[in-house]
């Protein structure tokens, strides 16, 4: 059966016995767990011996505006779905036990050690609309390589900005661990599955698919031959532009690795798109690669 954690003490001695010569998997999630999560759960299981899922909203990777209070909770069923998978571990601690309580003289977020990704990683696509967000994503998932020391971590490529950032942080301090980004798992519409999808109506459900169709016309370009960002940039946003309740707020093409803006696609670059529909946020990405 799967065990549960809260505290770090509790975990680490639970790893220290159980991992020997094995091999520990790790899965950062915020929860509210879909098909998404499942896939990188599955490779985990393929690939180590022993799977630790995290469970944390975290509290510093959201800014005042957004949904920290609303972002869906769903402990018991996560738990029932992670039983099924076969994980071997849930490490769920609350903000206090991870130094983030927001009220409180102990251990407050606003107090804190930071890991701040390097500037240039963060000034673009999500980075320039949520300030701070990208540092408490490499705040948090560093302490939990540190709290659970897995071999292998794996990422979503839905989230490029945060999976390129990780693979820089990893690299920069030398934390030992590979770093695995797992394609993006989508619905049949094309929509990408994501926690904040529960925000969204049915008809918006189908609106948004309309991501991930305006991805598909600018490869579609790409692949006849086009190269010019400013033409693949304005294809997606023609695209958009034509649905009435999507607002963008960013169509970019940037390198994959550095995410630094190209103007050409010489070898490859990661196209992202971030939306609202309504009051959600939604994101998407694709590749496109020269070949
Ligand atoms: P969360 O949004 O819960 O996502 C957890 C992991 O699942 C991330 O690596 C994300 O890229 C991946 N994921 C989400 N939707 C996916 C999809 N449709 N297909 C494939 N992978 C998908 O990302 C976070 O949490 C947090 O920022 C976290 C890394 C846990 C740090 O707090």
């Amino acid at each position: 059966a799967v065990r549960l954690f809260t505290t770090v003490a509790g975990l680490r001695s639970h790893l220290k016995h159980q991992r020997q010569n094995k091999t520990i998997g790790l899965v950062p999630t915020m929860g509210a767990l879909h098909i998404g999560h499942q896939s990188l759960i599955k490779s985990a299981k393929t690939e180590t011996d022993l799977v630790v899922v995290s469970i944390f909203v975290n509290p510093i990777q959201f800014t005042p505006t957004e949904d920290l209070q609303k972002y869906p909770r769903h402990l018991a069923q996560d738990r029932q779905l992670c039983e099924n998978l076969g994980v071997d571990v849930i490490f769920a601690p609350s903000p206090e036990i991870m130094g983030m309580a927001e009220d409180s003289n102990t251990s407050s977020s606003e107090d804190m050690t930071r890991v701040i990704p390097p500037a240039t990683m963060t000034s673009h696509l999500c980075g320039q609309f949520r300030p701070g967000h990208f540092t408490g994503v490499a705040t948090i998932v560093t302490k939990l390589f540190n709290i659970i020391n897995p071999d292998i971590a794996y990422f979503g490529e839905k989230d490029a900005q945060q999976l390129a950032i990780i693979r820089r942080i990893v690299e920069d301090l030398n934390i030992p661990v590979e770093i695995r980004g797992c394609p993006t798992i989508r619905e049949p519409s094309g929509l990408a599955y994501s926690s904040r999808n529960q925000y969204l109506t049915p008809q918006q459900q189908e609106q948004a698919s309309i991501l991930y169709q305006s991805l598909q016309r600018a490869k579609q370009a790409f692949l006849g031959g086009e190269r010019e960002t400013a033409s693949l940039i304005k294809i997606v946003e023609q695209e958009l532009s034509s649905s009435d309740p999507i607002n963008i707020q960013y169509v970019n093409l940037v390198d994959p690795k550095t995410l630094t803006p190209l103007t050409r696609v010489d070898h490859a670059g990661l196209l992202a798109i971030a939306a609202y529909l309504g009051s959600t946020r939604l994101i998407d990405n694709i590749i496109l690669l020269n070949r």
